[in-house]
């Protein structure tokens, strides 16, 4: 799906973003800024403890206050029970929490300061049970059980064994073996507005205006705990406030059965310290590993071990950390068990690549040390790892870093500086997708999708569409169109709207393109084949003079008496091959050896992309998801103490950067395109999250000797590794 890079105007430019001015301007509609005459105001009550016994939860003080309408509790919900239990169909605690910050009692208000004052009155009285918050107690004989099922006797929820070749034979052929054990706490993805939703009873069934990255998703999921058909339950995207995995339907259920319980549009919105406590973090993890290497640097025998604390329901991404350790290099002998471990936390979900930063920040931390170890510089070090399995992508990629000044210059450093060295792969994911391209009156297009634009991918699949029909991206307008009659598409997540969708509307643009020929064709008397489409005009080749402007051509379709049908491409892809993208990522840092604090200077990110439809909003990208690599080495980590109350529940507290600690961010983009994405393009969402915590790492024991192994790599922590108390 290629055309000859010479001839592109439209792809390859770094347009600004069409969603830009309104945003800057503060007039785009988040969730939160719709409003409907009689919207009742919903605040939560939620849990101080991580495992209680609900005694006794008295209403009457809230409906006491002025303003207050009702107070909800789990057993007036009109929701259907789930298989198991989970965050979507028990939104409210029954008779027992099991987490801090969950939900226990809904007070709805006129206003969102009566709703307030109602909560703030609710007298509920709580029984302490024992807690088992982190993997070491949750995993104890006599741990309290998470789960109140009889089915399992163990608060390990699952399992995973990857087996290959012949471990003890793998020992016998290491010149080096290294073993060591890595922690990841669980971090929260940062977005700036928090989880929120509104719903319109409207029609027999609801509207709903959630803050998602998922539009179908959302239906089916909200459609299904309600007990609705698909028709009584229309989702309308707003704009989005960031997501990166934690925006995928949380509040929508519980919003949409206040609305039916009550009869009037019901809107809550997270405080900033409920969505630190109880939205969808990345679970915590501890990963074991002990590798060995042949004298040339091959590796022969890996045996991992790895805990994911998911908190109190199940979704770790145990396959994907399971087989990548065994086959991210080629390893020929390997043991691999991962266990999913449940706890009295908030149940943990996906962020930006879910899985990836953690299992590549042990093994690309073990690498370097491996490297060290046999005296190989780190580089050379993946290229042998890599050996004759090593992909294009990987190679270019390579040759890419080792052109960089920043690379070049790495031996010259002072005291106390030093240079880390991190790779990654990922693969961009895959799901079916829909686009529509129609012409309108004006000549303009509107393309037309149903995805949230939670990356700014519109302005690029504007640009996707321009390139094919001729015109500039301008004359492109994205439509996000709601769930009633939006063309099908999945999740904006997993990398994967540009290759997918991306693909989609270039078969959507073409599809539009052709029908406009043959309008033309046969106004022109002329052969489609002697036509060209551009700059908004169909012309036969050689005689410019016989033409034909796309507002005319719209006429032709769209008046009384019109002879020609009206003009609209539809794209559908569903692919099955997974394109994979290696990226490197080089860290310069400089380390206070006394106070252990980390200053990183400059930052190098080397991605293959495939091809940049926008490279602007690619190295957006990048510049985004490395600095929340960064918080998760050096600043980030929800802090939990050993009764399960979570200590880092505010912004104060919880540290996330500002601007100042964000150091300046260099880009490389490596081109090796894929077969069937747009142009070539792979995804490149998630990948810049995955090298940070191990380039820094890395960097850190360049600059002064030791390693820190478990995140966040904190002034403490660091000073701790260095004066060795
Ligand atoms: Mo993502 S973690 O697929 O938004």
């Amino acid at each position: 799906m290629t055309l000859a890079p010479a001839s592109y105007t439209q792809v390859g430019q770094a347009t600004r973003r069409q969603d830009g001015p309104a945003k800057v301007r503060g007039e785009a509609r988040y969730a939160a800024d719709w409003h409907f005459p009689g919207t009742l105001h919903a605040r939560l009550v939620v849990s101080p403890y991580a495992h209680a016994r609900i005694v006794r939860l008295d209403p009457a003080p809230a409906l006491a206050r002025p303003g207050v309408v009702r107070v909800v509790t789990a057993a007036e919900l009109p929701i259907k029970p789930g298989s198991s239990p989970s965050r979507l169909r028990n939104p409210l605690a029954l008779d027992e929490v099991t987490f801090y910050g969950q939900p226990v009692a809904v007070v709805l208000g006129e206003s969102e300061a009566a709703a307030e004052d109602g909560a703030a009155a609710l007298a509920v009285q709580y029984e302490a049970l024992p807690v088992a918050a982190d993997l070491e107690s949750s995993l104890k004989p006599e741990a309290p059980s998470i789960r109140k099922d009889s089915k399992h006797s163990s608060n390990v929820a699952n399992r995973i064994e990857f087996k290959e070749g012949d471990l003890e034979a793998g020992w016998r052929e290491a010149a080096v073996v290294i073993e060591q054990t890595y922690q990841l706490p669980m971090v929260h993805q940062g977005y700036l507005e928090t989880q929120s939703c509104l719903a319109v009873p409207e029609r027999g069934g609801l509207t709903l205006y959630p803050s998602v990255q998922t539009l179908f998703r959302t239906r089916r999921e909200v459609a299904q705990a309600l007990g609705l058909p698909m028709s009584k339950v229309k989702i309308v995207l707003p704009e989005i406030g960031g997501g990166f995995g934690g925006k995928a339907v949380l509040l929508e259920p519980l919003v949409a059965a206040l609305a039916l319980l009550t009869h009037r549009p019901v809107a809550l919105s997270f405080t900033r310290a409920e969505d630190l406590a109880a939205a969808n973090p990345a679970p915590a993890c501890k990963i074991y590993l002990k590798l060995g290497a042949r004298q040339d640097g091959t590796l022969c025998a890996m045996q991992a071990r790895f805990w994911f604390n998911n908190g109190v329901y199940p979704s770790a991404p145990l396959q994907v950390v399971g087989f990548m350790l065994g086959h991210a290099y080629p390893v020929s002998n390997f043991e691999i068990e991962g266990q999913e471990v449940l706890s009295h936390r908030v149940g943990a979900s996906s962020y930006r690549a879910p899985g990836v930063p953690q299992y590549v920040f042990a093994l690309e931390s073990h690498l370097d040390a491996m490297a060290q170890a046999l005296e190989l510089d780190p580089l050379e070090m993946r290229r042998r790892c890599q050996g004759t399995q090593a992909s294009e992508s990987f190679r270019q990629v390579c040759e890419r870093l080792e052109g960089t000044p920043l690379w070049q210059n790495r031996r010259h450093k002072e005291p106390n500086e030093g240079f880390g060295l991190a790779f990654g792969q990922l693969v961009t994911c895959l799901e079916p997708a829909m686009a529509s391209c129609r012409l309108e009156d004006d000549g303009t297009f509107a393309l037309v999708t149903g995805v949230a634009d939670i990356t700014g991918v519109s302005t690029g699949l504007a640009q996707i569409a321009a390139q094919v029909l001729g015109v500039e991206t301008e004359q492109v307008a994205v439509v996000v169109a709601d769930s009633d009659s939006a063309p099908y598409a999945g999740d904006s997540g997993g990398s994967k709207m540009t290759y997918n969708l991306g693909a989609a509307v270039y078969r959507a643009a073409q599809e539009a393109r052709e029908q406009i020929l043959h309008i033309a064709a046969e106004k022109l008397e002329a052969s489609p084949d002697d036509l060209e489409l551009q700059t908004g005009q169909v012309s036969v080749r050689g005689t410019p003079s016989r033409s034909l402007s796309l507002p005319q051509l719209a006429s032709a379709t769209m008046n009384y008496e019109a002879a020609f049908t009206p003009v609209c491409g539809q794209g559908r892809v569903a692919f099955t091959d997974y394109p994979v993208g290696f990226f490197a990522h080089l860290a310069h840092v400089r380390v206070d050896p006394e106070t252990g604090d980390v200053a990183v200077l400059n930052y190098l990110a080397v991605h293959d992309v495939g091809f940049a439809i926008n490279p602007a909003e690619v190295e957006g990208q990048i510049h985004g998801g490395v600095t929340q690599g960064l918080g998760w080495a050096l600043y980030e980590g929800l802090v939990y103490d050993e009764h399960g109350t979570l200590l880092s529940n505010t912004l104060m507290d919880y540290a996330l950067q500002t601007a100042r600690q964000v150091p300046p961010i260099q880009t490389e983009l490596v081109f090796v395109p894929s077969e069937e994405g747009p142009f070539g393009a792979k995804g490149i969402g998630e990948p810049p999250i995955v090298p940070g915590a191990a380039a820094i790492g890395n960097a850190i024991f360049d600059a002064v000797g030791v390693r820190v192994y478990e995140l966040p790599a904190t002034p403490e922590r660091v000073r701790r590794a260095i004066k060795g108390h």
